[in-house]
């Protein structure tokens, strides 16, 4: 019995990877949107993912904030030593968040976590142009910048877009502009409508998504049913490299009527 619900799941991952255009899906049971408790199973899985797919360096690793991000970084576990040294760092500036689900707060956690470091990033949401240049001038800025550059990781997750513009403040005119685009998702600071265009970007320092195809492991990590239209919709602009962590919540609905 054991084995048929395995090949089960598998089944579903492959048709999900193939739906979706990535290199690799992985479904776990339960739907966060009901369960919080598989939110934290995500935690494990990433583990799991880095062990196998982190190359045998010293790894930096950039990471985003969020709820999701939180419970996984809350769960996640130390790897075997042939990983070297890890550092955590937020993949993109921004304190806009409240300080449990900040980038910052993840990567301590991690590092935490997993015996590795963590370099922190205090750059204000919203800032002016100016202050914002004079700020990148800054070294203790620019040594974060460059070791978000060097990252062979980046964990993050993906939010339903108008549900995160207002989580992330955004006034009421930037609210009608994103309904008029139709966005339905967001990652990143970048918001996404059902094809995968870029629809509005908010500005920020570090990690541009031009620049995601170019690192070598990129974990997504997002479940629930409610979630199921933003995965597709980012999904259509992602690496095809990109490993999906998700739950049945999320994928059944996304597999629904195939
Ligand atoms: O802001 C970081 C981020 O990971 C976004 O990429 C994503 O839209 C959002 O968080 C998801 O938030 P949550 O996990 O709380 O649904």
């Amino acid at each position: 019995l054991f084995m048929v619900g395995l090949n089960e799941m598998q089944e579903k991952e492959r048709l999900l990877a193939s739906k979706l255009a990535i290199t690799k899906a992985i479904v776990v049971k339960g739907d966060s949107d009901q369960e919080r408790q598989v939110l934290s199973s995500f935690g494990q899985v990433v583990s799991e993912c880095l062990q196998l797919a982190l190359p045998d360096q010293d790894n930096v690793i950039a990471v985003m904030g969020g709820t999701t991000m939180a419970a996984v970084a809350e769960n996640m576990t130390a790897l075997d030593d042939y990983h070297h040294h890890l550092t955590f760092v937020p993949a993109r500036g921004g304190i806009g968040e409240s300080v449990e689900i900040q980038a910052n707060s993840v990567s301590a956690k991690m590092a935490m976590k997993t015996n590795g470091d963590f370099r922190p990033l205090y750059v204000p949401e919203r800032v002016s142009h100016e202050t914002y240049q004079s700020l990148l001038q800054e070294p203790f800025v620019q040594t974060v910048l460059n070791l978000i550059g060097e990252s062979t990781c980046v964990i993050h997750s993906i939010g339903r877009a108008l549900h995160m513009a207002v989580r992330r403040g955004m006034d009421e005119e930037e609210l009608v502009m994103l309904k008029n685009n139709k966005a339905v998702s967001e990652s990143f600071g970048y918001f996404f409508d059902d094809e995968g265009n870029i629809v509005y970007k908010i500005p920020r320092i570090g990690l541009q998504l031009k620049e995601l195809e170019k690192v070598p492991v990129i974990l997504a990590v997002a479940g629930g049913k409610s979630k199921a239209k933003a995965i597709q919709a980012y999904m259509k602009h992602a690496p095809h490299h990109t490993w999906l962590i998700t739950d049945e919540g999320a994928a059944n609905e996304i597999l629904k009527g195939d």
